[in-house]
């Protein structure tokens, strides 16, 4: 979809449909138009459109205006109006023209300028909503929107803001497409591909195979991957948007998550090919920094594997040994994630990063606890976790945060190694989480659980079903918070 700004009026614009927004309240906002748009708008606000949020009704433009349809959108109240209700308009319009067959669309700001909103919001859920995963559809045959006109002056800030959004919506749909991509195309070895088409000016990939992560002793990260003839893949990506010391960034890339031997049901393992959905993210904030070049040096670390339970596979009561030289007891070959993350983090220090985040779907628990609303965060550093959650309620990618109090790592004793990899069935979202932060150490480090969010169940206005593609633009926004 070609975005462009037009400065005409409405009723001037040549195209198949025009957006006009209206709030739930009675008032006109396009009385100066034309009189027989306001005829129209008089008589179709009295019973077929109220204007509540996400509403959408499609009629025929009169005759004496150049626009061939007009698209009355509800925004709900108009106290009420956020930049995620634009957002959600922005996703909740397009796709249903789409599906509707238009293809060249308009877009009138005026109630949006009136509520002091960006219709920059509008765009981005624009871009989000139209997202479809068709590729291994025969019947592919893709109604698309040709062009989406702003009616607005051109004015630099706003072509740059036009722009960042769409660089940022691109990288979302290059995370979403890792995701959704089945397991058995998504391997470690593709996902380490998919990293490497990332190279450019700036960007540099490193991909340490099997033999290099036993030279470095991963021995938690390598377990995982005994039971799999597919090979391990620990992905390191680097850009250098500025000489400060890194931000490193974590992102678990189990590509298919059986369980290993603690076997999971089979009742919704299909869907364990999101396993990897912190790693996509990660790829994703990588590819809109280095194309919007940032300033920022961001290191990217992918632990890439599949969990099954092959012949050679780790065993429960397995004992193995980090990279930090920590043993872990590995009493549930289900806990996988922990493992390969934890020997990441320990990884992630060599480069004395400012921060290092990881973004995993890590817990089940997680998903019970806020189910798709929100992702849980853990850390050690007061400052991170506050821009994170202000960079979740900038993006609408919310995140809470749960204790890491002292006494969970009573949770973890083992009575052979270091640490176990489980607690007991009670707290085991702090717990996974207090046990990554005994490889973070004093390194400012916070855990992002994303097990309920990365997989979207039901179509959401912007977020049609399947992955999310959550952490692109909650990291993007955190990174520009503190650079
Ligand atoms: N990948 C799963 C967590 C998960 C569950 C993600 C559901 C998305 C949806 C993780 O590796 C796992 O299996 N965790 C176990 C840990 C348990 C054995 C302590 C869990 O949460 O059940
Ligand atoms: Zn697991
Ligand atoms: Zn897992």
């Amino acid at each position: 979809m070609h975005i462009a700004l037009k400065n005409v009026k409405e009723v001037d614009c040549i195209c198949d449909v025009l957006i006009l927004p209206f709030t739930e309240d009675g008032v006109n906002p396009y009385a100066s138009l034309n009189p027989s748009v306001s005829r129209l708008i008089g008589k179709i606000r009295k019973k077929e459109f109220k204007g509540s949020l996400n509403e959408v009704l499609l009629v025929p433009a009169p005759e004496d205006i150049k626009p061939e349809r007009i698209l009355f959108l509800g925004l709900g109240k108009k106290d009420a109006v956020t930049a995620e209700k634009v957002r959600q308009t922005g996703g909740k319009a397009l796709s249903y023209l789409r599906d509707m067959e238009m293809r060249n669309i308009a877009f009138s700001p005026l109630v949006l300028g009136q509520l002091k909103q960006s219709p920059v919001y509008f765009i981005e859920g624009a871009f989000l909503g139209l997202y479809t995963y068709k590729k291994y559809k025969n019947d592919n045959h893709a109604k698309k929107i040709t062009s989406l006109v702003l009616l607005a002056k051109s004015s630099k800030d706003l072509l740059l803001s036009i722009r960042k959004t769409e660089v940022t919506a691109a990288s979302v749909v290059f995370a979403k497409d890792l995701v959704n991509a089945p397991a058995n195309d998504m391997t470690p070895t593709d996902l380490a591909a998919a990293a490497s088409s990332l190279k450019r000016k700036n960007v540099s990939v490193r991909i340490l195979e099997k033999k290099d992560i036993q030279k470095i002793g991963m021995g938690a990260f390598l377990a995982v991957s005994y039971g799999s003839k597919e090979l391990p893949k620990f992905i390191v990506t680097e850009y250098r948007g500025s000489r400060k010391p890194p931000i490193v960034l974590v992102g678990k890339s189990i590509t298919f998550d059986s369980g290993g031997l603690s076997l999971k049901p089979s009742d919704g393992m299909e869907k364990m090919k999101y396993d990897m959905a912190g790693g996509a993210a990660v790829l994703g904030v990588l590819k809109a920094a280095a194309e919007l070049k940032l300033p920022v040096h961001l290191i990217c670390l992918l632990p890439a594997t599949e969990n099954l339970p092959g012949g050679s596979a780790v065993k429960p009561g397995d004992v193995v040994r980090s990279i930090s030289g920590k043993t872990i007891e590995i009493a549930n070959t289900d806990a996988e994630g922990r493992l390969a993350v934890a020997d990441a983090i320990e990884y992630a220090k060599r480069f004395k990063p400012r921060a290092i985040i990881d973004i995993a779907t890590l817990t089940g628990a997680c998903a019970i606890a806020f189910g798709g609303e929100v992702a849980a965060m853990m850390g050690n550093d007061r400052r991170l976790l506050d821009e994170l959650r202000k960079a979740g309620e900038e993006t609408h990618e919310r995140v809470w945060e749960l204790p890491l109090f002292e006494e969970y790592k009573e949770y973890l004793k083992s009575d052979i190694a270091d640490i176990r990899n489980i607690g007991s069935r009670t707290g085991s979202l702090m717990a996974s989480a207090y046990f990554l932060s005994e490889f973070a150490g004093p390194s400012p480090w916070v855990h992002i659980d994303i097990a309920g969010t990365a997989w979207v169940e039901k179509d959401r206005p912007y977020v049609p079903k399947g992955a999310s593609g959550i952490g692109v633009r909650l990291l993007l926004n955190l990174i520009e918070r503190v650079q």
